[in-house]
């Protein structure tokens, strides 16, 4: 899909949209085609449409009206699922071609309107369909283009462009099943990316790994017969004079639970425990496509959690690169393990400020259902600059405390740390603090993604499975640490 803007009176022939508040009046070269719009007709509430054949009445093939709701009750997100309805409308005649005016709304700038536009077309046209074998079921909208009056609107779109491919790509890769998505076929694909976009990279194997020390990741992988990888990507990695960021995702590209296995209800959807990785690489993608003015390293821990002979075993004691001692007593709760050595890794490179990645814990999505992820920091700034950036993509972050009391729940009577605390309680903030001991004194934040990187039912921009959520906060956060 390409989208662009094109001054107003353009037309492709193709859908004429407009996004109307209550407030707005119909257009008049509307109402000239149709005569008049009854409110049961069209209420212009929030998802509403008005569809019309324009009947030779004008160069459009035919006029599409979406509601944005009251303007009181507006949220910048209601952009991105009204270019998503337009998007759906398209694909259900079959139209390649979509045209939208620029909408003018409150507090939202015609700039990031046209993001937002952007944005939502390009999610709704995505879908996986790499394992089908008939590819003509799947009609793909081609053209979208966003008439406005001035130049102000143009950014907005090569922006949007960038995050919501950079979305589609971490989409893509997530919703392979891990027969297909092995650790090394991501380190092939951080490759592929690295060669595209010039990053550095490094790849740590098993051997690698043994000889540093990373006994927390290859404990997780030891009852793999797929050999675990830790990749490295760093952006502008010769300019020292940049400040440095740091991300990290756990890979877990398939989390059976090893020999604290996991129910078999549901345990394909383990085929996900990736995502943190992936969203840090369509981030990686994003920042390269960008060119921000900041030095990136981004590392992904990467191997399969199974049980077998081999796997580690409740009770085990492994020492963490950095050496910490970690008494495993759930082999379930691998994800914080794998983080453990790949913090404590990127935090020797004194980054300014470290982010991690994870579907880490069951327990976020009992706290937060699927509208928010967890957000856990040691520092206040970057966590009101996350929540920012969570509210501005909708990829929103709720915050929870992580009081020492918390950590006290975590220490061992036998190694220095355990990675459960065996009371069942507050799960997804004593997963936090134990990843909060592998990070020394950098200024950090957790975002627990199980919930939100998943979607089961329909949604105004996403069809069902990876959302890549994660992308676009992330990258909006390094795009606001790049103009300070
Ligand atoms: N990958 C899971 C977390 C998860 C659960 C993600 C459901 C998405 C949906 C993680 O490795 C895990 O199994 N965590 C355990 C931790 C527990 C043993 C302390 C959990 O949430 O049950
Ligand atoms: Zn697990
Ligand atoms: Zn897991």
């Amino acid at each position: 899909m390409k989208v662009k803007i094109e001054k107003p009176g353009y037309s492709d022939g193709g859908v004429l949209a407009y996004f109307l508040l209550k407030e707005d009046k119909i257009p008049a070269e509307i109402l000239k085609i149709t005569g008049k719009i009854t409110d049961g007709e069209f209420d212009r509430k929030l998802g509403k449409t008005y569809t019309t054949a324009t009947l030779g009445k004008m160069k459009f093939r035919r006029i599409l009206l979406t509601g944005l709701g009251d303007k009181k009750d507006f949220e910048p997100d209601f952009v991105r699922r009204a270019a998503g309805t337009a998007v759906r409308h398209c694909k259900s005649i079959k139209c390649p071609d979509l045209s939208v005016v620029l909408p003018k709304l409150p507090e939202v700038s015609p700039k990031s309107t046209a993001q937002f536009i952007t944005e939502g077309a390009i999610l709704s046209n995505y879908k996986f369909m790499e394992l089908k074998t008939k590819k003509e079921e799947h009609f793909d909208v081609k053209n979208v283009n966003i008439l406005a009056p001035d130049k102000s609107a143009d950014g907005g779109v090569a922006i949007g462009t960038v995050l919501a491919e950079a979305q589609n790509y971490t989409r893509e890769l997530d919703e392979y099943p891990a027969n297909l998505m092995t650790p090394r076929k991501v380190a092939d694909i951080a490759k592929q990316l690295a060669r595209k976009n010039k990053l550095s990279l490094t790849v740590l194997d098993e051997k690698a790994m043994r000889k540093k020390g990373m006994n927390a990741l290859l404990g997780v992988a030891s009852g793999s017969e797929e050999p675990p990888r830790l990749v490295i990507l760093e952006y502008n990695k010769n300019r020292k004079n940049l400040p440095l960021y740091g991300l990290v995702g756990k890979g877990i590209t398939f989390d059976s639970g090893g020999i604290s296995l996991k129910p078999s209800k549901d345990m394909h959807e383990m085929k996900y425990d990736k995502s943190g990785a992936l969203v840090v690489l369509g981030t990686a993608k994003a920042v390269a496509e960008l060119k921000l003015p900041i030095r990136l390293i981004v590392a992904l821990a990467l191997t399969e959690n199974m049980p077998s002979g081999k796997a580690q075993k409740p009770g085990d004691v492994v020492k963490a690169y950095g050496g910490k001692t970690i008494e495993v007593l759930n082999t379930d709760a691998e994800g914080r393990l794998v983080l453990a050595d790949t913090l404590a890794y990127v935090a020797e490179r004194n980054p300014k400020a470290i982010i991690d990645v994870a579907t880490l814990t069951g327990a976020i999505v009992v706290a937060l259902g699927r509208h928010a992820m967890g957000l856990f920091s040691s520092d206040e700034k970057l966590a009101a600059l996350l929540e920012e950036a969570g509210k501005r993509s909708h990829e929103r972050a709720w915050r929870f405390p992580m009081w020492k009391e918390y950590g006290e729940m975590m220490k061992s009577d036998i190694a220095d740390i355990k990675n459960i605390s065996g009371t069942g309680e507050a799960g997804s903030i004593t997963g936090a603090v134990f990843l909060k001991e592998f990070i020394g004194g950098a200024a950090w934040a957790h975002l627990d993604i199980a919930g939100v990187d998943l979607i089961k039912n329909s949604h105004p921009y996403f069809e069902k499975g990876a959302t890549g959520t994660g992308v676009r906060l992330l990258t909006e956060a390094l795009i606001y640490l790049s103009k300070k």
